[in-house]
């Protein structure tokens, strides 16, 4: 099968990369980026802008996309472009791929995500969730993690010091909020789009702990 994969270059979307290109299931990875990514030879890594993706692109079509874009208002600058990156782009990327018929949509949300919450962030990851629910997909998941832990080239120092403390705590912690490894993401992630069920689905943070992340039905 063909995969699109967005947000290659970051945390979670490395480790996407990383399986999907060792996954036998998987024939070829398109995988846009605004950073080049190293050679392989399952991969097709054009570079692209994301305020003017390419419309007439034939690797639009895929069996399905992942996508594990973001920011983060620090790195954005304003609520606006905070926006743009983590609703617009996941939502511009749909658009393109199910004009050209691509079934499966897989989303790297986050918990709390809802439209109506009186939190900006939660609110985005909400009205995103609910833009692409509109799109027609046959199949749509949304992989909800809590915190997610794994190492970031870019140092940020309150999430740094969340993950510690959320390590010490695990056993304290309800699984709901414990720390969630990229690299379990990312194979919920991936799980969700080698085998879609019709549907909309969401896996929530408790199933992204160890193992056993199968998706519930909405
Ligand atoms: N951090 C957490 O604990 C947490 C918790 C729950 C959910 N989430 C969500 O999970 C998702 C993945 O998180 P992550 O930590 O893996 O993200 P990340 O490491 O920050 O990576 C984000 C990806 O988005 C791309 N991106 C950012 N700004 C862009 C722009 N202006 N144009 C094009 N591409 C852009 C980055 O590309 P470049 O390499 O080119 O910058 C990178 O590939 C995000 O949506 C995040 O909101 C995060």
């Amino acid at each position: 099968m063909k995969l699109l994969l967005v947000g290659t270059t970051g945390l979670v979307g490395r480790h996407v990369l990383d399986l999907a290109l060792a996954d036998p299931r998987v024939g070829a990875v398109v995988a846009p980026t605004r950073r080049a990514l190293p050679e392989h030879p399952k991969l097709l890594a054009p570079r692209v802008d994301f305020d003017r993706l390419p419309q007439g692109a034939d690797w639009w079509q895929a069996d399905a996309v992942i996508c594990t874009l973001g920011t983060t208002m620090r790195a954005a600058g304003s609520q606006a472009a905070f926006r743009r990156v983590d609703h617009d782009y996941p939502l511009a990327v749909a658009r393109l791929a199910r004009e050209r018929g691509t079934p499966t949509y897989v989303l790297n949300s986050a918990i709390g995500a809802d439209a109506s919450s009186r939190f900006f962030y939660n609110r985005v990851k909400g009205e995103l969730e609910q833009d692409l629910a509109g799109k027609g997909f046959e199949s749509l998941t949304f992989v909800r993690p809590g915190v997610i832990g794994g190492n970031r080239d870019e140092f940020r120092l309150g999430e740094r010091g969340l993950v510690l403390g959320l390590k010490l705590a695990a056993p304290l912690l309800p699984r709901r909020w414990r720390l969630n490894p990229a690299r379990q993401i990312a194979r919920a992630l991936l799980e969700a789009a080698v085998r879609p069920e019709p549907g909309v689905h969401v896996v929530t943070s408790d199933r992204l702990v160890e193992v056993g992340c199968g998706p519930h039905s909405l």
